[in-house]
Formats: C-alpha cells, sequence, structure tokens
C-alpha cells in the first residue's frame, strides 16, 4: 500500500490538539499543559467548553491542595489550553489526539476533518475505549500514523496509558507515542489491537457482572461495592467505577466486546441497559446507580 512517507523523524514542536472537551478530552488536555506542552482544546459549544474549563480549574485546585502540584505551575497549565473551534489549528500541531464520544460516525468525521489539516510529521492519536485501531487507521489518507492513546479516568491521576497498534501503526509512531506518554510522566503498555484491548477486556466484564449480581438481588448496591474494596483492595467500588466511567460508555464496551468476539460471556446484562435506557448515565449527570446531588 501506498502512504505518505513517515519515515521523517516526528514532529517535536509543542503544541497538541486535543478534539472533543468532555471528561477525557479536559484530562488530557490537563496531563499535557501540566508537562509544559501548549494545548489546543477543540470544544464544539459554551457549554463544553466551559464544562471543560471548570474540571481542570477543579483538578488542579485538588492538586494544588494537597501539594502534588505547585499553585505557579498549576497557574501555568492553565494559561497554556486554549479553546477553539475551528479545525486550522489541526496544522500547528505536531499531535493530535481525539478524544470524542464512542462512535465510530462521530470518530470518522472528526479523523477525515483532521487528515485535511495534518502536518506532514503529526502523530495521530485515538482515545478510543473499544473500537478498532485498524478500523479507525482507514478514515486517515495516511493509516501509519494513527495509534491508540487509551487514558483512564481521571486522567490527571491514573498512571496508565494503553498504547495501542494497529495493523497500518508505523513503527515510527509507536516509539514516538511511547515516548510522548513517558514525557507527559504517564506510563505506557503497548498492545496489539483486539477488542476491548487489555485493560477494558477484564475491568468491564467484572463492573458487568456486578450489575448482574444487582439485577439478581444477591446484594445492595452497597454491599456489592464494598465487597471489592474491603475483599480485594479496591479503591472504589465496580458499581461507583461503573458511575465514574459512564453507564453508556460501559454498555458499548460490552456491545463491542460481544460483538466483534461473538462470545457470549461479553452479554450486557440487563439491568445496565435498563439503567442507560433511564439516562441515569452515573456521574456527568449526578444520577447511576448512586446520586451523585
Ligand atoms: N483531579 C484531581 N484530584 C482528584 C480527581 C481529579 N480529577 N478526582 C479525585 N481526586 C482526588 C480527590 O480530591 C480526593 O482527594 P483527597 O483524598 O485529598 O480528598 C481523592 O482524589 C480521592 O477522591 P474522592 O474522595 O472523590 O473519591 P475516591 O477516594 O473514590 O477516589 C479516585 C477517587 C481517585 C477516582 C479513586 O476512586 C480511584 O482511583 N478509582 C479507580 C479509578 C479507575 O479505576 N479508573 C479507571 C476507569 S476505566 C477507564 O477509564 C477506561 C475506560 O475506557 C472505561
Amino acid at each position: 500500500m501506498l502512504y505518505l512517507n513517515l519515515e521523517n523523524k516526528l514532529s517535536d514542536n509543542n503544541k497538541v490538539v486535543i478534539v472533543g472537551a468532555g471528561t477525557m478530552g479536559a484530562g488530557i488536555a490537563q496531563v499535557f499543559s501540566l508537562s509544559g506542552y501548549d494545548v489546543s482544546l477543540y470544544a464544539t459549544s459554551e457549554r463544553s467548553k466551559n464544562g471543560a474549563l471548570a474540571s481542570i480549574r477543579s483538578s488542579l485546585e485538588r492538586l494544588c491542595k494537597k501539594g502534588i502540584v505547585e499553585q505557579g505551575a498549576a497557574e501555568g497549565a492553565l494559561s497554556r489550553v486554549k479553546f477553539v473551534n475551528h479545525w486550522e489549528a489541526i496544522a500547528e500541531a505536531g499531535v493530535v489526539i481525539e478524544a470524542v464520544p464512542e462512535s465510530i460516525e462521530v470518530k470518522k468525521t472528526v479523523l477525515e476533518a483532521c487528515d485535511n489539516y495534518l502536518r506532514p510529521d503529526a502523530l495521530v492519536g485515538t482515545n478510543t475505549s473499544s473500537i478498532s485501531i485498524t478500523r479507525l487507521a482507514c478514515f486517515l489518507s495516511d493509516p501509519s500514523r494513527l495509534v491508540g492513546l487509551h487514558f483512564f479516568n481521571p486522567a490527571p491521576l491514573m498512571s496508565l496509558v494503553e498504547l495501542v497498534v494497529g495493523v497500518h501503526t508505523s513503527p515510527t509512531i509507536k516509539e514516538g507515542a511511547v515516548r510522548l506518554i513517558e514525557k507527559v510522566g504517564k506510563v505506557p503498555i503497548v498492545v496489539q489491537n483486539s477488542p476491548g484491548f487489555v485493560v477494558n477486556r477484564m475491568l468491564c466484564p467484572m463492573i458487568n457482572e456486578a450489575f448482574f449480581i444487582l439485577g439478581q438481588g444477591v446484594a445492595s448496591a452497597e454491599e456489592i461495592d464494598q465487597g471489592m474494596k474491603l475483599g480485594c483492595n479496591h479503591p472504589i467500588g465496580p458499581l461507583g467505577l461503573a458511575d465514574l466511567i459512564g453507564l453508556d460508555v460501559l454498555l458499548s464496551i460490552m456491545d463491542v466486546l460481544l460483538e466483534q468476539t461473538g462470545d457470549s460471556k461479553y452479554r450486557a446484562a440487563p439491568l445496565l441497559r435498563e439503567f442507560v435506557d433511564a439516562g441515569m448515565l452515573g456521574r456527568k449527570v449526578f444520577r447511576g446507580v448512586f446520586s451523585y446531588e
């Protein structure tokens, strides 16, 4: 196949564009700005812009309070995040990361739009938690430059990034991505493209099982979570974690696992689907398994 030449060295400019200003986009923007990058955060509405700004501010405040980040560093980080709503910003960036909702159609639109403006030396990352990297790569004219950069929620606190390599991902991009992730203070694990990658393939069925247990009336939500917190030293129980991740995100990961493997062990619990149908999506709407009013 004939692709653009990516043998050249990757861009070493310090400009990053994050497309999508939801929970993950804002968290990733904070991680990069704290490491000295100039971040353009692409937000489609005033509402998402204000939400992202509030979440970055509050997270930085908490990190300052704990002495993890100095006041000056937090102010610097905040000043390095600017909000954009035009694709031209892509043309200046050495790194572009999409963190838009977990829908192949939405990601296709975004990747195709970015493609028109990408620098020839830019690395493109996708924060997808379940969609095939190989499939997403085909929305770029040069699929070799796409790599999965799967951050975990809350991105400013979680150390891991799954670095997902698709069929087309070039070694230059993979190695550049490893360096990039280490530069922002995270630990990468390199994973071949596969349904659910590594962490979600284990984590999501465990959380899904908690919904089966709850639905069958075996124990209350509080008791289920207490079980995993005290019995396995998890920092948060599976149902509380579902609320943090978003029940819609969790359901879509289970559906992708089932669809891509055909293995019924990945069927979503009926109660999980019921919560999603009811709009009880977790912390982001203040109501999921638990209430956050
Ligand atoms: N920024 C900065 N600080 C934060 C924060 C953020 N975004 N979120 C929480 N904190 C701080 C709080 O301020 C609090 O500080 P103090 O102890 O000084 O009060 C501390 O972290 C603990 O927070 P909480 O009291 O609110 O609640 P908690 O004790 O349950 O901790 C947690 C929250 C850090 C998120 C912890 O529960 C945890 O680590 N949970 C596991 C998270 C996890 O597994 N994430 C992966 C999800 S899977 C995923 O993301 C992949 C996917 O594709 C679905």
